[in-house]
């Protein structure tokens, strides 16, 4: 099996941007050249996640800086009306030549009404699967309109006039759908609906053993789905040097901050002095900060090269999340993500920060030792350049 590889590509960038002294001012020109860069390594696409832009704006502005990058671009259902949003990705695709892919995002009650989408949990579900079907009939051309329970469009009439048609659809299957959903009924409208079906980061088995569920319940109703996740990274050409950078990732906060992150995580009713945890890693953490201790980067290791540390995305120390990390050399990554494949994922979203390094470091010392499924010819880095070269290699637009 092959993988495909994304890279995130989304502001705040920085050598460690979860704090203010690590954190750059990601403007226009610098997610250009973050753009440039993973376009032009080979990574398969990027994901642009909901942050200070507009994920559909940064997307389309990048357009004509990359070629064959593809865009994974986070989308609430009802942030725009599904035949606007399909009008939409076909102009995308129809200037990009078929790059869009849609990451369906669900949120939480309380973003999603500050965006003026007022649905309980379930119903948001059941609004996003008709929301994504009517969305996908007007990208391929069904102007025969929708009637549903949350949904209605008209049927679109094209007179004679040149200007009343839509461009059409590139991507003849459909624009992609990609996404998550963890309870009950996000995994249902997952099978439904999805073609990738995304989930954080856990160890290898415990990832697996969600992913196997998700898959029987898309059998049940004859599908088949794609599995991804999201995973930080630190690789290296050593494994301590990988180690070394982690722990001078852990040596930018103090023990208060750890404290607080493991707060955040706790379930309700729970006390950072009460909380128990049945993983002895976790339980030793904790125990180590309730004496006053930081515990060391190495400590946060939940599963060979799999890291809890602190990360833009959270300092899950109570159980990975988000911000889960591979740590390692390039050949523990290779040897974690063939594991991660062998549980049936085919899609890993990474991301290492500084954005642009770390893109570098992934496809020169990392994309050599795994099998992509990229759909096109890697560009060859040279052998006899150090990564520091490349580092300061000029980039031309
Ligand atoms: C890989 C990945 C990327 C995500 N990106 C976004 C995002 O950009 N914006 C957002 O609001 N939610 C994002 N989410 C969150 C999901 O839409 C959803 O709210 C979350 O997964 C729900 O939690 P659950 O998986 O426990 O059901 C992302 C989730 C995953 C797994």
């Amino acid at each position: 099996m092959a993988v495909k590889l994304l890279w995130y590509l989304t502001s705040p960038d920085g050598p460690y941007p979860w704090l203010e002294s690590g954190r750059w001012d990601t403007d226009y020109e610098h997610l250009q050249q973050i753009a440039i860069t993973a376009d032009r390594l080979g990574f398969y696409g990027s994901l642009m996640g909901t942050s200070e832009y507009e994920t559909l704006a940064v997307a389309a502005s990048l357009i004509p800086f990359t070629e064959r990058l593809k865009f994974l671009v986070a989308q609430h259902p009802g942030e725009v009306q599904p035949a606007v949003l399909a009008k939409y990705a076909q102009t995308f695709d129809a200037f990009s030549k078929g790059r869009l892919l849609f990451n369906v995002v669900n949120g939480n009650d309380k973003g999603l009404a500050a965006l003026g989408i007022h649905y309980t949990h379930d119903e948001r579900y059941d609004f996003s699967k008709e929301y994504w079907t009517a969305f996908q009939q007007n990208y391929l051309g069904d102007r025969s309109g929708f009637e549903g329970e949350f949904i209605q469009i008209a049927p679109r009439l094209e007179s004679g006039s040149p200007m009343s048609k839509w461009s059409g659809p590139t991507q003849k299957q459909g624009v992609p759908l990609w996404g998550a959903g963890t309870s009950a009924k996000g995994v249902q409208h997952s099978v439904e609906l999805l073609d990738v079906y995304l989930s954080f980061a856990n160890t290898p088995p415990l990832l697996g053993e969600k992913f196997s569920k998700v898959s029987d319940e898309a059998a049940i109703i004859g599908r088949t789905l794609e599995f991804g996740t999201r995973l930080q990274i630190i690789v290296r050409e050593t494994e301590e040097e990988a180690w070394q950078y982690a722990q001078s990732l852990l040596d930018k906060i103090d023990l208060n901050y750890a404290i607080e992150a493991v707060k955040r995580q706790l379930p309700p009713n729970e006390t950072f002095e009460s909380y128990h945890s049945s993983n002895p890693i976790v339980q030793r953490n904790l125990t180590l900060l309730r004496h006053g201790v930081l515990p060391r980067a190495k400590d946060f290791e939940i599963y060979p090269n799999v890291w809890t540390g602190p990360s833009l995305f959270g300092f899950d120390i109570l159980n990975p999340a988000a911000g889960t990390a591979l740590v390692g050399s390039a050949e523990n990554i290779a040897e974690r993500i063939k594991e991660y494949e062998s549980y049936g994922v085919s899609a890993f979203i990474l991301s290492g920060f500084p954005l642009i390094g770390e893109a570098y470091r992934v496809a020169d010392l990392l994309f050599p030792l795994l099998e992509l499924d990229h759909g096109f010819e890697l560009p060859k880095l040279n052998k006899n350049s150090s990564i520091d070269s490349l580092l300061n290699q000029e980039i031309v637009v």
